[in-house]
């Protein structure tokens, strides 16, 4: 489980790299992932979005915003992690996609427990561990 203070600590690390993404330049098909992050887990993002519409039970604009994340992260898997670390990050882009379509499917049957379900497989610590966020030890 992803406890508050590890939030408090990543979310500091974040800020601090804010600045440095928004200079990033697209790539390719890839998506950039520190956008995509931010797009995903900020506060108000894509997560955020789809929670709160199921928790409101409405499951139209959760199924809108699934799919726009399932868009979003398209091609992640041919991103690059930083410090290139490759190894590896095709198998956790992989994962976070299959993640997201499991996710799709719970809100389609809008079954708000396997929603959440979903969710909780969405594991941070198993890409940010290994790919390092940025900034952590620059
Ligand atoms: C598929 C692997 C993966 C998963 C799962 C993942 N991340 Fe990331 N995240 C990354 C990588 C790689 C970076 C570094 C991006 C860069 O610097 O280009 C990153 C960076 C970030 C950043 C900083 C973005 C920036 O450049 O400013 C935030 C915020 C973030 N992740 C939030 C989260 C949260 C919250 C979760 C879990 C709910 C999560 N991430 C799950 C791979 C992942």
């Amino acid at each position: 489980m992803f406890r508050l203070h590890t939030w408090a600590a990543f979310l500091a690390v974040a800020a601090i790299s804010l600045s440095t993404s928004a200079l990033a330049e697209e790539k390719d098909k890839a998506p950039e992932i520190g956008k995509l992050m931010h797009k995903s887990f900020d506060e108000g993002g894509l997560r955020d979005q789809i929670k709160s519409a199921v928790k409101d039970k409405d499951f139209d604009v959760a199924a809108k915003a699934v799919k726009e994340w399932i868009t979003e992260a398209k091609g992640l898997e041919n991103a690059t992690p930083p410090q290139d670390l490759k190894k590896g990050w095709t198998k956790a882009a992989k994962g976070f996609q299959t993640t997201l379509s499991t996710l799709e499917k719970a809100i389609d049957k809008k079954d708000a427990k396997a929603v959440e379900a979903a969710f909780k497989k969405i594991n941070c610590g198993a890409c940010h561990n290994t790919f390092k966020l940025p900034k952590k030890k620059a």
